[in-house]
């Protein structure tokens, strides 16, 4: 079928029922556009939580390395400081989240300057943080907390701000007999999806109406054996957050960077050009593991102008970034998690002009001048360039913007307008003012904005 047919009967459809009708076919799915808030965010919050928190050494594929891989470093681990028969079941009983408090965790993710937050309701361990009933005593309110973790999270988000909920869900468990049994089985069967994985995203849609649904973990089993298209027809077309959901692109083997919503393509994503499709960077603070590791020494924790220089490059290219936080095992936001999210923020209080609501320019950085990234805002015809780097000689040449004298103006958010002058062959230098360190608007990395230029 031709893509005129298909949006012909679309259009016929939207115009019999008032809303496009999606069919359960990648096609179909494919072709629902984005919801707009979500490529104006631009920034959210990734958090990974679980009983993996509790041993929170090496990685929060804990289980799979230490059982699965056997590998030596976490094989140690267990017998150094844990019994003989000790299982990783045994965590779940220590996952007590005792200074979990939902209001604290969001006044520290509306601090980010972050628009959307993204939680592990369950990572391939298949541990629920919240009380499914198709995962008995394997579930955050059954063992451990007893509190459902999920609701709380999202009831304290929507009283405390106006950040948008996100839902992480692995499709596969690593260790789930009905998984192991449809492998076996060459995924011909369908027992674990059926009776464990749409139960359980059908429950989290209706129950918490998540407005981000962040699916992951295939287990190498087709799209068709999870029953991926048929769940977004319903996700499109009937479930209570069918107008504003965004989903992403982890649906089934072959589905990432092709098919879903927006693409992540791989963890860490970072293409360094203009993507035709919209994207995200999902990466972590810290640079070895999504969960909270208690060893983690301070040399793997990104850098405050890291983090910002991947933010600004992210945004340049037209993606959206994630970005990965660990909480403990009993329920805190460690200092450091703390205090690079509030220098995020503080940054994006002077420079958020330059992220939020914007697309990507016709050039994504200075063809000539390292370090320098464009953006625009369409609303305003402005364009912004982030230096990355305060140049040391007092002055910045933009090549790639067209500046006209008496009608271009520049501006350092923050601080005000600046002088320029115009270069040849093209493009203008920036004659930036003489700020000491205390006067300068922020400290990583500042941004010209320019109106009247093109
Ligand atoms: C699978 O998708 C089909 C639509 O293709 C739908 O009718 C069916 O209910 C789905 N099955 C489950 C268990 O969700
Ligand atoms: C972005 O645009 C939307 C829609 O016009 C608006 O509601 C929102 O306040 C804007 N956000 C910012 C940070 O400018
Ligand atoms: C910026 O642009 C130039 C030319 O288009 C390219 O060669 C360069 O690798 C880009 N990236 C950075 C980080 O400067
Ligand atoms: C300032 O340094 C930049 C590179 O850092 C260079 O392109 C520019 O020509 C220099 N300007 C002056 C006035 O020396």
């Amino acid at each position: 079928m031709g893509v005129l047919t298909v949006s012909l009967l679309l259009s016929m459809l939207f115009i019999s029922t008032g809303r496009a009708k999606y069919e359960p076919n990648w096609l179909s799915i494919d072709s629902r556009p984005l919801p707009e808030w979500y490529d104006q965010a631009k920034f959210g919050i990734f958090i990974h939580w679980g009983v993996f928190s509790v041993p929170s050494f090496g990685s929060e594929w804990f289980w799979w390395y230490w059982q699965k891989e056997k590998r030596e470093l976490y094989v140690d681990f267990m017998q150094r400081n844990y019994p003989p028969n000790f299982q990783y079941q045994d965590f779940a009983s220590q996952f007590t989240a005792e200074f979990f408090n939902a209001k604290e965790w969001t006044d520290i993710f509306v601090s980010s300057g972050a628009k959307y937050i993204v939680l592990t309701t369950k990572h391939h361990e298949g541990f629920t943080l919240w009380g499914s009933k198709n995962s008995w005593n394997w579930n955050a309110v059954d063992i451990g907390p007893k509190r459902d973790l999920v609701d709380e999270v999202a009831s304290a988000l929507r009283a405390n701000s106006d950040l948008r909920l996100g839902l992480y869900h692995s499709l596969f468990e690593w260790f789930n007999p009905l998984f192991e049994l449809d492998a076996a089985n060459v995924f011909t069967t369908q027992y674990f999806p059926n009776s464990k994985t749409l139960p359980e995203l059908y429950e989290l849609i209706v129950k918490y109406k998540p407005e981000v649904l962040w699916s992951d973990g295939d287990g190498d089993a087709p799209d068709k054996y999870w029953n991926s298209t048929g769940f977004l027809a319903w996700l499109y077309n009937d479930s209570p957050v069918r107008d504003t959901v965004v989903t992403n692109d982890r649906w089934g083997s072959g589905s990432i960077c092709t098919h879903g919503g927006y693409y992540t393509c791989a963890d860490r994503y970072q293409p360094g050009h203009l993507l035709k499709h919209k994207w995200e960077n999902c990466m972590t603070i810290d640079t070895k593991s999504w969960g909270y590791r208690r060893n983690a020494p301070l040399k793997d924790y990104l850098t405050i102008e890291q983090l910002v220089s991947t933010l600004v490059e992210t945004v340049s290219c037209g993606g959206n970034l994630l970005m990965n936080i660990g909480p403990t095992h009993d329920g805190r936001i460690a200092p450091i998690f703390e205090e690079r999210l509030r220098q995020v923020g503080q940054w994006l209080t002077i420079n958020g002009e330059s992220i939020y609501n914007t697309t990507a320019w016709r050039a994504q950085n200075d063809t000539v001048t390292p370090n320098v990234w464009y953006t625009f805002r369409p609303q305003e015809k402005s364009i912004f360039a982030i230096l990355l780097e305060w140049p040391n000689n007092g002055s910045v040449i933009l090549n790639e913007p067209v500046a006209t004298q008496g009608k271009t103006q520049v501006v350092l958010l923050g601080h005000g307008a600046v002088q320029w002058e115009p270069v040849k062959p093209g493009g203008l230098r920036v004659l930036l003012p003489q700020l000491s360190f205390s006067q300068m608007p922020c400290q990583w990395a500042w941004t010209l904005r320019l109106a009247g230029a093109t």
